[in-house]
């Protein structure tokens, strides 16, 4: 497991147990109604079972007692008999733990399926300002270890749990009933010796714990160190690295032996403990029977019930501490369950294109997690249908931000964002979003196909489609010459794409989607000068007839615009072409286009 994710899994508090945690928990118990009836036939057959169990010890004793006085009599007949109603009621309990654990596994892993479902449809559908405040990894360790967590205590916990309490209520009921003396001698042992138990244990685990944490420490020593070998070498440090790796496993070594010593007296805790404890059950048994008070039979029954007993209670630590660690869990998932969705189609349908006129008027924007200050401050501009505009100034100006906003990434806080002459806000989201297209400077694509990735744009294409988008985007030729072509698989476990290569995949996805508004976020920023030629043409073919949103760092690729607009602190400070803008006497566009080589 990475670092980050354990980090973050233990920092989080988990709940008491308490009527708000519980109500809750019962909230995403809706995700189990649709299967009720199943999970009711669970319950039941958990209970019979767990009965049936409880049976078991008192004709054991039967049977020891039938054995004892040569020929069994009462209402369970002989040895054989008794045996056979043995070995039937294992059987059945045998058949029905069988079907309960099915079933539970049935209810509580299609409950989950849902809830996953639910849960991932909810996360993707939110806003940006959602994914600005969090990080990524966090999101997924809620999709997968949260979610993990409840699904174990649906699953088995539950049943666990249900299982337990019958058997410790029932279980402490028959050993009153068998011997009500020899009850108080094991009931005033047992719970002291279990609590003790509980605690040994919750040490030993902290200690494991603990141990794991500084073993990873050390082996990210080994790790940044041997990727940084270079490093390492270069500055004589291995004599340091050396001691600095001693030392984090000397720390690793004390704590695990700290943690052994726990161990070692955790065992002997329970051979003097709580076979202690047995011992004296069976040694004031012993005397109870030599007066007369119980049969053997029956003292057998006791012990078999007392270990039951003794089990549940142990078991139930154990279970609580899963239940807190789900709670905590459901909490979690809840938060995010109750944030709002943007409003996006799922399914969208083709709607009436639009022409592309895009206006901003006086657009005020603060990023919601840094409210305080204006990363715009009242933007104005205006670009017609079809123009070339683009976006100037130094990094952190605001350049990304403006797109955004048109992309409907987030509102503004002031002002408006008129398409087409009309508010943006008047467009259904997804009707908008699907008629603009974003090439980024850095592309990522998904694992799949080169293929997949292209018709990603529009899945609707057909395969000529998609292929003639691929030859517009220059992205053909490389295609071809890898050895499965359109069918090669990219992405994380896939081929490596060049980042130009990755860049034209993105121009072809782009052309598929044949958007009304194009925005190229310094797409051409990152490349070297031979891939650049080739994705400046492609581009090229890509703007053509569309309203085109440029940011680019090199000048020279904004030099046609039909309009440079210039960006400084959130605000535009210019605005003209290129000849009109060189001209100004300590203009700002001036100024940065003399602080570039590639334009004179
Ligand atoms: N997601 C974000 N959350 C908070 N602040 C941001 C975020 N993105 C950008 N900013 C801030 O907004 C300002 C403008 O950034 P940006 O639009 O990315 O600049 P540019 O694209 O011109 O380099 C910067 O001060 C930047 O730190
Ligand atoms: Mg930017």
């Amino acid at each position: 497991m990475p670092r980050y994710a354990r980090a973050s899994r233990e920092d989080l508090p988990s709940p008491k147990l308490s009527i708000e945690s519980l109500r809750h928990a019962a909230e995403l118990l809706r995700y189990v109604s649709p299967y009720k009836t199943k999970f009711a036939f669970a319950l039941l057959a958990l209970l019979c079972s767990s009965l049936l169990g409880l049976i078991f010890p008192y004709i054991t004793g039967k049977l020891v007692d039938g054995a004892i006085a040569g020929r069994g009599e009462g209402v369970f007949g002989d040895i054989d008999s008794i045996a056979l109603v043995l070995v039937l009621s294992l059987a059945l309990q045998a058949l029905l733990s069988f079907l309960q654990s099915v079933w539970f596994a049935e209810v509580g892993e299609k409950s989950l399926a849902d809830l996953r479902k639910d849960a991932y449809r909810v996360i993707i559908a939110l806003p940006m300002s959602f994914f600005a405040s969090r990080r990524v990894g966090e999101l997924t360790s809620r999709i997968a270890s949260d979610l993990g967590q409840i699904q174990d205590v649906l699953t088995t916990t539950l049943a666990q749990l249900l299982r337990q309490t019958a058997i410790l209520v029932g279980g402490v009921v028959l050993i009153f009933f068998t011997s009500p003396q020899l009850s108080v001698v094991m009931l005033a042992s047992f719970p002291i010796l279990i609590v003790v138990a509980v605690l040994f244990g919750r040490k030993i685990r902290k200690f494991s714990r603990e141990a794991q944490d500084k073993l990873a420490d050390a082996n990210t020593i080994v790790e940044e160190t041997l990727q940084g070998i270079a490093n390492v070498k270069a500055f004589a440090n291995e004599g340091f690295e050396i001691r600095r790796y001693r030392q984090s496993i000397d720390l690793f070594l004390r704590t695990v032996l700290r943690g052994a010593a726990y161990r070692g007296a955790f065992l002997s805790f329970i051979i003097f403990g709580l076979f202690g404890a047995i011992v004296l059950v069976l040694w004031v048994g012993a005397k109870i029977v030599q007066a007369g008070g119980l049969t053997i039979g029956e003292l057998t029954s006791f012990i078999l019930y007392a270990t039951f007993v003794g089990a549940a209670m142990g078991g139930f630590a154990e279970l609580y501490s899963q239940v807190q660690k789900a709670l905590g869990a459901t909490e979690r998932v809840r938060e995010i369950l109750r944030e709002t969705p943007e409003p996006i189609e799922l399914n969208p349908k083709p709607t009436s294109r639009i022409r592309g006129d895009v206006k901003f008027e006086n657009v005020v924007f603060s990023y919601p997690s840094r409210k305080e200050i204006k990363a715009l401050k009242g933007v104005s501009f205006e670009a017609k249908a079809g123009e070339r505009v683009a976006f100037v100034g130094k990094s952190g100006a605001g350049k990304s931000t403006i797109v955004s906003l048109l992309l409907q990434f987030y509102k503004p806080d002031a002002g408006r964002i008129l398409i087409d002459g009309k508010d943006a806000n008047e467009y259904p989201l997804s009707e908008l979003r699907s008629q603009m297209a974003l090439v980024p400077q850095d592309v990522t694509l998904f694992g799949g196909t080169i293929y997949d990735n292209i018709a990603y744009g529009n899945p609707n294409a057909t395969e000529a489609e998609v292929i003639e988008a691929a030859k517009k985007a220059h992205a053909q030729e490389f295609i071809e010459s890898f050895p499965d072509g359109y069918q090669t698989i990219v992405g994380e476990r896939g081929v490596k794409l060049s980042g130009g290569q990755r860049q034209r995949v993105a121009i072809a996805r782009a052309i598929l989607k044949n958007p009304a508004i194009l925005i190229l976020d310094e797409a051409t920023s990152s490349l070297d000068s031979e891939s650049e030629k080739l994705v400046q043409e492609a581009l090229e073919t890509l703007m053509r007839g569309r309203t085109s949103f440029i940011i680019a760092h090199r000048l020279s690729t904004v030099r046609t615009a039909d309009k440079i607009i210039v960006v400084q602190s959130g605000e535009v400070v210019e605005t003209g072409t290129h000849e009109e803008l060189i001209e100004r006497e300590n203009g700002v566009y001036r100024m940065l286009s003399e602080l570039q080589f590639d334009l004179s």
